[in-house]
């Protein structure tokens, strides 16, 4: 849209609680005596850290500490699913609960968030995904974060998916905020290269989905958006080299936090083309979500760039360096990409949807849920389905 910044409002009312050291916060936060839904994953949770507990046990502890009863809604899947979303909204039921705590990475919060409002309503949770204005209330919900991804900890997004219809949505609540999020580094030090990678991936991708529109007069955004980009392209491969390095954890997760939690939207609405294709892929793939996007995002990228190549100019030399000098804009663009690409690559993030067994002959189904709405997406260049399809075709 060209025009002026958008007139915004900005609250975000969630209590971040950052550093080393912080877990025992819950204590403050949890109220005395509640009946708390413990949510978390397939089990990273239950390793042992140093120390040779897990935070498992350090969460269960310092809930003992405060009198609060547990039930636990284990076994959220990364692409976490509706029939999951359900299990834990007839527990809330069940045992009266009063709060929902997620410990995990984006999946396990996304489930969270979607048990909480789900658990304050008569309505079927999918009923609430699909209608964003019938979420009336939620159970307030408390987050211990392990994963640097998706930035979910600290805003109102919650993606699930419903296996029985392939339809992964993203929908949001200003209900669905958490009410704190306690954020220690040293949690994320047992998550795999892989996994980190795809974490790196996916918040710079939050940062480019604002970056790239049309709006004018945004250099505070420009340099705030820069200013991540540039921290991760420093910090990435030092991390990946060294999973053990806390401090480079920190500034990670703190990366995470901040290329989704609205800041960077401020005044601008961003173009989202690449999550809503991710999105389609993963929702009959089962990929990971940070994977997708290092294969789409570049060909997208490229796809669409001679609509706006200034833009993509102004990356490339801001971010990666690229000298703009008697050069084209579009010809920066284009290195700008291939240095992008090359970044997520050597992080271990894969550059074709062959690494994940997907072909040709799975691209029309892929290109149909992109656009299961009907309508074209993105604002840079609008897409369509076939425009879908193209960009696919490019990432075989
Ligand atoms: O299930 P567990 O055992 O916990 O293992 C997880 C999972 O296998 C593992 N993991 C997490 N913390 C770990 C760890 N392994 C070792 N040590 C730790 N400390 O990592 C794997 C992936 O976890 P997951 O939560 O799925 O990853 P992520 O945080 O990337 O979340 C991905 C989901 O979030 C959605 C994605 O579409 C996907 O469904 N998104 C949510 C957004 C939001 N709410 O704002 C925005 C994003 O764009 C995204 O769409
Ligand atoms: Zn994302």
């Amino acid at each position: 849209m060209v025009g002026r910044v958008h007139p915004f409002t900005f609250h975000n009312p969630t209590r971040l609680i950052f550093g080393r050291g912080q877990l025992s916060a819950l204590e403050q936060e949890v109220p005395r005596g509640a009946s708390v839904l413990l949510v978390y994953g397939g089990g990273s949770v239950k390793r042992p850290l140093a120390g040779g507990t897990s935070l498992y046990d350090g969460v269960l502890a310092h809930l003992s500490n405060v009198g609060a009863t547990v039930t636990e809604l284990s076994g959220v899947e990364p692409n976490p699913r509706l029939t999951t979303v359900r299990r834990g909204v007839d527990l809330c039921r069940e045992h009266g609960v009063d709060l929902v705590l997620a410990v995990g990475g984006g999946s396990v919060i996304d489930c969270a968030k979607a048990v909480a409002v789900a658990a304050a309503s008569d309505r079927d949770a999918w009923d609430l995904i699909l209608d964003r204005s019938l979420v009336t209330g939620a159970l307030p919900l408390g987050v211990v974060l392990t994963h640097a991804a998706t930035g979910s900890e600290m805003n109102p997004i919650s993606v699930i998916t419903n296996w029985e219809t392939s339809d992964k949505r993203g929908w949001s609540s200003p209900f669905a905020y958490p009410r704190f999020s306690i954020l220690d580094p040293t949690f994320t030090l047992s998550v795999p290269r892989d996994q980190t990678a795809y974490g790196i991936v996916d918040m710079m991708s939050h940062v480019l989905e604002d970056y790239f529109d049309f709006t004018p007069n945004t250099p505070l955004q420009d340099r705030w958006s820069e200013g991540l980009l540039r921290t991760l392209v420093e910090v990435g491969p030092r991390l990946v080299a060294d999973l053990s390095d806390l401090d480079l954890r920190e500034t990670v997760m703190l990366c995470g936090t901040w290329a989704f939690n609205g800041v960077l939207s401020m005044g601008r609405e961003g173009d989202w083309a690449c999550h809503r294709i991710e999105h389609a892929i993963s929702a009959v793939h089962d990929i990971p979500h940070g994977g997708g996007l290092s294969i789409i995002y570049p060909h997208w990228m490229e796809y669409v760039l001679e609509a706006h190549p200034a833009r993509f100019a102004q990356l490339a030399t801001n971010v990666f360096g690229v000298s703009a000098l008697h050069r084209r804009d579009a010809d920066v663009a284009r290195e700008g990409v291939a240095r992008l690409r090359a970044f997520w690559n050597s992080l271990g993030a894969p550059a074709r949807l062959s690494h994940y067994g997907i072909g040709a002959e799975a691209l029309p189904r892929i290109a149909d849920l992109s656009t299961l709405r009907g309508e074209t997406f993105g604002t840079v260049r609008p897409l369509g389905r076939d425009d879908a399809l193209r960009v696919l075709e490019r990432s075989l």
